[in-house]
């Protein structure tokens, strides 16, 4: 039973005065020990609410409506958020934020940095903070020099390292890397990417990649979770959605990621995602569809199409 399961998992925004914002909208899969699976979907279809969820950071008006969530079998939203503090955020599960390489204070070293969370938010040593900061920084392939450094004499790339060196520092079994890859040229987004897979490997670590880029998820995810407007629309092994893509949303991504098809045409889905305060009644993507039929007025079942690949689709209904 190792591992994440989240199962129905709601997490909605209450704006005063409007209806609230269905940002993840019944989510469920499963993450077991060791491997790593990828969310794929355009800009707002809910990736960085289920992130932050999982973690219990929802940004007011946030909150998270229903659903469970296990580790290792343990139910986790029965803990009082006291217990979660202390013993799963950042010490089993740790996320490295969308954008967070950007927000480093340009006053504070990298050694300031890396270990005044640790010592405020948990209570550790100076020494202890010190010692664990220069692991983690070894362990994403820095140097303990790093720490009397600022973050301007750094490039992009370790920056972002220091973000993936943070969450790792209390060595956690599960890291969400939130848009890890966007803002880095393509060059360092391969070595991000390989820094990702090295430490799953080399350390056994899950890993929940989150990205609106299907490119960059190839390498290193054993399953895809296609998302769309607060809902996983298709969900299996990453081979067989490469191979084998159902919903009409999976494959008008492929289409849109020339790195995967090796072609240099790039079709994008006509339209936007929905406004998740009212989304459509029935299939949420059927107004962008081009293969909807009448049945797409009713919202479609999550359909099994075996070898763990699932569609949440009237086509195959
Ligand atoms: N703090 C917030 N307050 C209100 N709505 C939010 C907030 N953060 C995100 N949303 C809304 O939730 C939806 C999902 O956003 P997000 O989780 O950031 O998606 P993604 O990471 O896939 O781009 C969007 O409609 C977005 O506008
Ligand atoms: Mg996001």
């Amino acid at each position: 039973m190792g591992g994440l399961e989240v199962e129905g998992l709601r997490a909605y925004y209450f704006p005063a005065d409007r209806p609230p914002i269905r940002a993840v909208d019944g989510v469920s899969f499963e993450l077991k020990g060791g491997s790593s699976i990828g969310f794929v979907g355009e800009s707002g279809c809910g990736k960085s609410t289920l992130g932050l969820a999982l973690l219990r950071l929802l940004p007011s008006p946030g909150r998270i409506v229903s659903g469970a969530v296990r580790l290792d079998g343990v139910d986790l939203m029965g803990l009082t958020e006291g217990e979660f503090g202390r013993s799963i955020r950042w010490r089993r599960i740790s996320m490295v934020f969308q954008g967070a390489m950007n927000a480093l204070s340009p006053v504070y070293t990298i050694g300031h940095q890396l270990s005044e969370p640790l010592i405020y938010r948990l209570g550790l040593s100076k020494g202890e903070a010190r010692r664990l900061s220069i692991e983690a920084l070894e362990e994403v392939g820095l140097g303990g020099d790093l720490m009397d450094r600022y973050p301007h004499e750094l490039s992009g790339g370790m920056r972002q390292r220091v973000m993936i060196a943070m969450a790792l520092a209390l060595r956690p079994e599960i890291l969400i890397a939130d848009e890890p890859t966007t803002a880095l040229d393509v060059i360092v987004q391969a070595q991000i990417l390989n820094l990702l897979k090295d430490l799953r490997e080399r350390l056994g670590i899950s890993i929940m990649l989150l990205t609106h880029d299907l490119g960059v998820i190839s390498e290193i995810a054993d399953a895809i979770a296609v998302m769309y407007a607060g809902e996983i629309v298709e969900l299996g092994p990453s081979d067989l959605i490469y191979s084998s893509p159902k919903h009409p949303y999976t494959k008008g991504l492929m289409a849109a990621a020339p790195r995967i098809r090796g072609g240099s045409k790039i079709a994008s889905i006509p339209g936007h995602p929905p406004d998740l305060g009212n989304p459509p009644k029935g299939c949420r993507f059927g107004p962008r569809c081009s293969a909807a039929i009448p049945a797409c007025e009713r919202p479609p079942p999550m359909v099994e199409l075996g070898a763990g690949h699932s569609v949440r689709c009237w086509l195959y209904g």
